[in-house]
């Protein structure tokens, strides 16, 4: 079959506009600051046993001392005071915590879940890939990852949180959630997505950061 000249000859300017529209792109992305690049992956051996003997025992204390204050909360006060436990107490516990064991202002704690109550707690994307591995079948006990960004390594323990009984009245189905539960959590938590959970489901995490020290 012979060749359409205007058909190849369209073709030529299609393909010419396309690559010239590459070499913009690509010029755009080399002259516009870039913020510096973080990247996290699994932590290596080394990392891992560093991080797990400096913040094992804070996360696993941050669990026990947030489940305590906040069943004498509720055993004195009510259920509705467990909402200021969980909402209130848990930053000053964190920072008490930390503290009690010698870690400098460089250890940051924070929980974060899949589906989140208060916005503030929401996954970057380091911690929806620890979530993920949590959710998939036969999940580890804990987990261990770094992020690099610009030669400094922020090594990161993850502890699962399991949803207890005594956590049904605030994040159970909705049928088990009081009525004045309920109403308060809607009042001050609108997007709220942390209802459902059943006992013994997977919650969230507790998550302990270190900044590895630099090997001189
Ligand atoms: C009395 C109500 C109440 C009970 C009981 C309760 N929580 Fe919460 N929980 C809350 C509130 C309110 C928040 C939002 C806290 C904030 O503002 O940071 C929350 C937040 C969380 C978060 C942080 C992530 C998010 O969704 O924002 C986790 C994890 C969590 N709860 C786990 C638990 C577990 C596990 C239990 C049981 C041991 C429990 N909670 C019991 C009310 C409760």
């Amino acid at each position: 079959m012979k060749n359409n000249p205007d058909h190849s000859g369209r073709l030529w300017i299609r393909l010419c506009l396309q690559i010239s529209g590459l070499l913009v792109i690509s010029l755009l992305s080399a002259c516009s600051p870039q913020p510096p690049k973080t990247q996290f992956r699994a932590a290596s051996p080394e990392e891992a046993t560093w991080i797990r003997r400096l913040c094992e025992p804070i996360a696993g204390e941050l669990a026990a001392s947030l489940l305590a204050r906040m069943t004498a909360e509720i055993a004195a006060l009510g259920p509705e005071a467990g909402i200021e436990v969980c909402k209130n107490n848990a930053i000053s516990l964190t920072h008490a915590i930390a503290a009690k064991h010698g870690a400098n202002s460089v250890i940051t704690i924070k929980r974060t879940s899949h589906k989140i109550r208060n916005p503030f707690n929401n996954p970057d994307a380091a911690e929806s890939e620890a979530l993920k591995i949590f959710l998939a079948p036969s999940p580890p006990k804990d987990y261990v990852q770094a992020i690099e960004n610009g030669g400094r390594v922020e090594v990161r323990y993850y502890k699962p949180v399991l949803t207890g009984a005594a956590c049904l009245i605030c994040h159970g189905p909705e049928t088990q959630i009081p009525s004045g539960i309920s109403a308060k959590i809607r009042e001050l938590y609108p997007d709220d997505q942390a209802k459902g959970f059943r006992e013994g489901e997977f919650r969230g995490v507790i998550r302990v950061s270190a900044i590895m020290p630099q090997v001189p």
